[in-house]
């Protein structure tokens, strides 16, 4: 098959505030030709992630910030269209950053490596619960949070693709888990269908009386996938020797000024308790052995998980911006071809 055009958003401008539709924009390029080493993949699902808002700042971070007129960087699934590499095939699904765009080059020198999907791994699960969420959540938890059984877990963004996996991985661990999460739709899914014990709808509730009515010994382990106002309620709740699993921090990412940090920190000394960051990246080198663990959990029934499927490369920006408006449960994908198709 032979690929013709590219569409492609790139950055037009960086955002003050809140990220909107406008700082992107939809261009059209030829379909580039693989040269040697390289191949060419028809993007099928892209990833939206809340860091790729922290990826258009001009800011030093753990990546370079994507420059102006750059495509939008994001992870996704392809399928290869012609190569000239030697281990990829056309047919082949494979994954890596291949950008807000239909069409990519990978491998070869100075383009990103892609790799193939594991066997067993669908293009969706392979952006969400088998791929750098779960893994997330994974890592996470079990290297920082490490729950012991019959402890208390809190879980913010509890309905998204890291916490909804953050919360069901301390659930097999022993632990007792409470989910919080914005609206009753996600409440329900959580104690439901995703094995959580409770709930708490921070869009509806007062969270620190829920905390204190569900974790009346304190929270052994809190996964942040939010910070700002949940966090502090959270620190003033904590149970002795409590560990905190700092993930991400949604609740800030549009704030054009870096908010007040939390007022509670001094409740770290008096509980003697740990908060700790991380990047998933880091383990990389651990992802087989996650992705293992992860997969057999999900075929025995013990993860659930959702995906939120949007369609069309022209929807890019505003399925990014459904992450920030909680728009979605579970991963938030956006489905750009389907597989097999020219
Ligand atoms: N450290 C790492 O290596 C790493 C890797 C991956 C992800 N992360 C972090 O993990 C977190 C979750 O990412 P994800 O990909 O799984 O996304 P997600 O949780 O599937 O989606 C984002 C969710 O954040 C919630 N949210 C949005 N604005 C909020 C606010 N102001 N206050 C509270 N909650 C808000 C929304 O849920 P509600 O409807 O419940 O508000 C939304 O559905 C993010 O902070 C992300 O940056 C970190």
């Amino acid at each position: 098959m032979a690929a013709s055009t590219n569409r492609q958003w790139v950055l037009k401008s960086r955002p003050k505030g809140w990220v909107k539709e406008t700082d992107f924009e939809l261009k059209s390029a030829p379909a580039p030709e693989p040269g040697e080493g390289q191949c060419l993949v028809r993007t099928l699902y892209v990833s939206m992630d809340p860091a790729m808002r922290g990826w258009i700042e001009d800011r030093p971070s753990y990546i370079p910030p994507v420059q102006i007129g750059e495509v939008m960087r994001a992870g996704g699934v392809g399928q290869v269209v012609t190569s000239r590499h030697p281990e990829l095939r056309p047919g082949d699904l494979v994954q890596g950053l291949l950008g807000w765009q239909e069409y990519s080059l990978v491998g070869g020198a100075g383009l990103m490596p892609a790799s193939k999907l594991p066997p067993g791994v669908s293009p969706v699960q392979a952006l969400g619960v088998l791929g750098l969420t779960g893994l997330t959540a994974y890592f996470g938890l079990l290297d920082l949070g490490r729950p012991q059984a019959g402890e208390t877990v809190v879980v913010s963004g509890a309905a998204g693709a890291t916490g909804s996996v953050a919360g069901q991985i301390a659930k097999i661990q022993g632990c007792r888990v409470v989910g919080i999460a914005g609206g009753a739709e996600k409440c329900g899914w959580l104690t439901r269908e995703a094995h959580f014990d409770a709930a708490i709808d921070y869009k509806g509730d007062d969270v620190a009386r829920r905390l204190r009515e569900l974790c009346p010994r304190g929270v052994d382990v809190y996964f942040d996938n939010v910070g700002g106002p949940i966090l502090d309620a959270v620190l003033a709740h904590l149970a002795p020797r409590a560990r905190i699993v700092l993930c991400g921090g949604i609740s800030a990412y549009n704030e054009s000024e870096p908010p007040p940090g939390p007022r509670n920190l001094m409740a770290l000394v008096i509980q003697r308790a740990r908060m700790e960051g991380f990047i998933v990246i880091d383990y990389a080198a651990r992802f087989p052995e996650g992705v293992k663990q992860l997969a057999a959990w999900v075929a025995e029934g013990r993860i659930a998980h959702r995906e939120d499927i949007q369609r069309g490369i022209e929807n890019a920006p505003k399925t990014f911006l459904r992450l920030f408006r909680g728009e979605n449960l579970g991963k938030q994908v956006l489905q750009v071809a389907d597989p097999g198709r020219s």
